[in-house]
């Protein structure tokens, strides 16, 4: 389409205030909003618009899923609880788990574009340091854990990250500042999302200065599409990868590429898997594991109504229970099909800083919209899937929040805390008589092994911190 035509377009889309913004342009100016203008995908833009003004989220084919839901049969999904586990099958899986990192089959993926508003800070939020004596950032927690496991193993464990447009550069120099954590460069590869215009609460598509459209990352779900349309695909899938282990930067205590789990799912032969933690309480705002129409999927807390939320079986544990931790498997062959047939856009209300007319105004308050794939829209396509329940206190502590639940402080603790337990495990001591705070490095442990059985030796190893 030309120019001409694009502009007539965008004035029936009821984006006129584009046209007239670029007729005052000159220069290089004129050409960049042009530019921007050109990029946009008007048919998709048009299917977003009706979207917000009907206020639902729709598939790929235009079907409306807040109506649909009306429909829906929705029943709990079944997982693997820890009570069904023993140290036998922990044991059976961890050493199927070894054997296929072992033999190169899965590569890491983390999600890491995220643009983390709710924390509010200025950068990649794996570059974050929640205030850990040995002043690691998220980036270096992931990364050491997957190097030490590499190095138990004897191999170097494939990493891919996804970024977004607007934290790419910064992630990187993260990463080369700190010589990528002892990894080799080779190892890790990073890859960037897509991105969405934003719009105002009245259907407005945003500037973000004189001459630039203000776009939005499209959703951990975009990971997908990018990571299929990525030369990392093809890399991996000549290297013989055939698994994806999926994980989100902002839990400091995931493990990646747990040997455990790679297991329990290649011995349930299902195409994706999922770890899931058991609601804290009943109303806790987790998304949760569920079968709807007989398709596993995971439904947000406001899906539920109250008789679902409190819903208990005969031994009065909770039905709804298995919460999305957001750490997945999944089978590359699926990726295939989700690139070709993209999965529905979520509206979500954010802070997005905007062009006033004369300045950019960073707001305190959502103001604006974004559109997001989310990445469990992918398990209704895999048919059926494998959950599995972990410990909470050892492998959840997410940094959403600038403070209260979720946030660095409540990460800090739930981390030494688990570190606490480890160490008194391996001194064979009551938690109790355990003086001070200590924070091990992934370096030395990934899950608690290989540390000191005496006092004396803890206080001389340098990779245990002690505050
Ligand atoms: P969240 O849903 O918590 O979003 O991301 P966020 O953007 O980081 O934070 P808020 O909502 O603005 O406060 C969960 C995981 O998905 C990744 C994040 O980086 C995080 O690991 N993510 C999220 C992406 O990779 N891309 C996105 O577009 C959104």
């Amino acid at each position: 389409m030309s120019i001409v035509e694009v502009k007539i377009e965008l004035s029936k889309l009821g984006q006129a205030h584009l046209v007239s913004q670029l007729e005052k342009l000159q220069g290089s100016e004129y050409q960049d909003l042009e530019s921007d203008i050109l990029h946009l995908d008007l048919n998709l833009i048009s299917e977003l618009l009706a979207q917000v003004e009907s206020n639902s989220s729709l598939n790929n084919s235009g079907e409306d899923l807040k109506s649909d839901s009306i429909r829906d049969e929705v029943a709990p999904h079944p997982f693997n609880s820890q009570a069904e586990q023993s140290s036998q099958s922990h044991a059976k899986w961890s050493e199927l788990g070894q054997e296929a990192l072992s033999e190169g089959k899965v590569g890491a993926l983390l999600v890491a574009g995220g643009q983390g508003s709710r924390l509010g800070f200025d950068g990649p939020k794996g570059a974050y340091r929640f205030d850990l004596d040995s002043g690691a950032s998220l980036f270096q927690l992931h990364a050491q854990r997957i190097l030490n496991l590499g190095q138990r193993l004897g191999k170097e464990l494939p990493w891919a990250i996804m970024t977004s447009p607007q934290n790419h550069d910064e992630t990187i120099e993260h990463f080369e500042q700190h010589d990528y954590f002892g990894l080799s460069s080779d190892q890790i590869v990073f890859f960037q999302q897509g991105v969405l215009p934003a719009i105002s609460q009245d259907g407005k598509i945003i500037l973000a200065s004189a001459s630039r459209i203000q776009t939005a990352p499209d959703g951990n779900g975009g990971c997908f599409k990018a990571f299929h349309q990525s030369e990392v695909f093809h890399q991996w899938q000549k290297l013989g990868i055939e698994h994806l282990y999926i994980f989100s930067v902002d839990n400091c205590l995931v493990r990646p590429l747990d040997p455990r789990f790679i297991g329990f799912y290649l011995d349930n032969k299902k195409s994706s898997a999922s770890t899931v933690v058991k609601k804290a309480y009943p109303a806790e705002r987790v998304g949760i594991f569920a079968l709807k129409n007989q398709l596993p999927t995971v439904i947000e807390y406001s899906e539920l109504n109250d008789e679902q939320i409190n819903a208990t079986n005969s031994q009065g544990d909770l039905l709804y229970d298995g919460g999305n931790m957001a750490i997945h498997l999944i089978d590359m062959k699926i990726l295939q099909e989700a690139a070709t047939a993209p999965l529905a856009y979520h509206q979500a209300h954010k802070k997005i800083s905007f062009w006033n007319g004369s300045e950019l105004v960073h707001p305190s308050e959502p103001n604006a919209i974004k559109f997001e794939q989310f990445m469990f829209d992918i398990f209704p396509r895999c048919q059926s899937m494998a959950l599995l329940e972990v410990e909470r206190t050892e492998h959840f502590a997410p940094i959403k929040n600038a403070e209260g639940n979720d946030s660095p402080q409540s990460a800090k603790f739930l981390l030494l805390n688990l570190h606490k337990k480890w160490l008194a495990k391996a001194l064979n001591i009551n938690e109790s008589n355990l003086d001070g705070q200590y924070e091990i490095s992934p370096l030395l442990s990934y899950q608690g092994e290989n540390l000191p059985s005496t006092l004396d030796e803890v206080k001389t190893t340098p990779l245990i911190f002690r505050s």
